[in-house]
């Protein structure tokens, strides 16, 4: 029988044993954090999918969409949730507002002071028909509400869907420079993997540097192998890079991404490994654990909250839990989010010297 953790859906129950007391999880709460790696469909909350669905009259079952918001051991597929979200449930920029708004208010609850979060303008654009410039709007105009309301900061990187065309890519950074936002900071690349390698999207990415965006990409997710990864920064020339794992299968480069300092986003609850894994090895032999030891800059991330049933504060309580890092790891990934953030370089000197000293005091109760 499975031994499951109530608190992130499937994710087997430490065999670490650090017993997690309720300082432990005060403080992972109250640690600054910067959140570099959600996507914004991924993050919808449960309440929400369901009002979405009843205004726009989808044809989804309310059992089914309590499925999609169920972690057990057959988890529905997040991807095939994310396309029912564009297939019937976002209707206008209005909903998009919406959408940003909430997430933004439940990562502020848990303390994430600066969020860069992706969305793919490419299912809203032609399959919810509403237009790039409106839709962005929306979305921007949410995160400047959120900055207010909740004294935080957020970008958005609109996300290339690599299951479409790569034509569509070069679309997507055409619809970005004709739409400038100061909120707008760069592109990435996600969906599935599997015969979708980022050379096929090198055009997207040589013009959107060109235009002056940052740019990172998933890959070494689902398994995929670590060439993505190389290919990812080399021919793409990414400032960072999401997931990467089996970079740990090819120590050579490894060492190489660790010299060169770029920071790595990581995801403790990542399907991939849940799923393929033996539950009571999970946390042992997740490549997450290796990336430190060969020198790699981490942080982790959310990717997919209320569909993985995961909020900020736990992406970083599993790193203690469950991956067996201490405290000053933990530092130091909080140092590598600034670092990997897309910020000015007042604002990270400032948050360097400001959030390690809150990290420090916070930290003094539990040493
Ligand atoms: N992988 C995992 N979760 C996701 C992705 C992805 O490519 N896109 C949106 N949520
Ligand atoms: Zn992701």
């Amino acid at each position: 029988m499975k031994e499951t953790n109530e608190t992130y859906g499937n994710v087997p129950a430490s065999r670490t044993g650090i017993e997690i007391t309720d300082a432990h999880r005060a403080f992972f709460k109250a640690i600054p954090k910067a959140e570099l790696h959600c996507h914004l469909l991924g993050a919808v909350r449960h309440e929400t999918f369901v009002a979405l669905a009843q205004k726009s009259r989808a044809p989804i079952e309310r059992a089914e969409i309590d499925a999609f918001y169920t972690r057990g051991d057959k988890p529905v597929g997040v991807l095939r949730v994310l396309r029912a979200l564009d297939e019937y449930l976002l209707t206008g920029p209005d909903d998009l507002h919406r959408i940003t708004y909430e997430y933004l208010e439940d990562a502020a609850a848990h303390n994430v002071r600066h969020a860069e979060f992706f969305w793919n303008p490419t299912g809203t654009v032609r399959v919810s028909k509403i237009e790039y410039g409106d839709a962005q709007a929306g979305i921007v105009q949410a995160i400047r509400d959120a900055s207010r309301d909740f004294g935080m900061s957020a970008r958005l990187i609109p996300s290339i869907d690599r299951e479409a065309d790569p034509d569509e890519a070069v679309a997507l950074v055409e619809w970005m420079k004709a739409h400038c936002a100061d909120e707008v900071a760069g592109i990435g690349i996600d969906y599935r993997e599997n015969d979708r390698p980022p050379e096929l999207f090198w055009k997207a990415y040589r013009n959107a540097r060109e235009a002056g965006f940052r740019t990172t990409a998933h890959a070494g997710e689902f398994g995929m192998p670590w060439r993505n990864v190389e290919t990812a920064i080399e021919l793409l020339k990414v400032d960072r890079l999401d997931h990467g794992y089996t970079i740990v299968d090819n120590p050579a480069l490894a060492a190489k991404y660790a010299a060169s300092g770029i920071v790595f986003t990581v995801v403790p609850t990542n399907s991939y490994y849940l799923r393929t894994l033996p539950p009571e090895h999970w946390a042992e032999r997740h490549p997450i654990r290796r990336m430190p030891e060969l020198g790699l800059k981490i942080h982790p991330n959310t990717d997919d909250p209320t569909l993985h049933k995961v909020n900020p504060s736990e992406a970083w309580e599993l790193m203690f839990s469950h991956f067996g890092f201490g405290l000053d790891d933990l530092r130091g990934f909080m140092i590598n989010g600034i670092d990997g953030a897309w910020i000015d370089p007042a604002t990270r000197e400032t948050w360097r010297t400001s959030w390690l000293a809150e990290f420090d005091n916070l930290a003094k109760p539990l040493a």
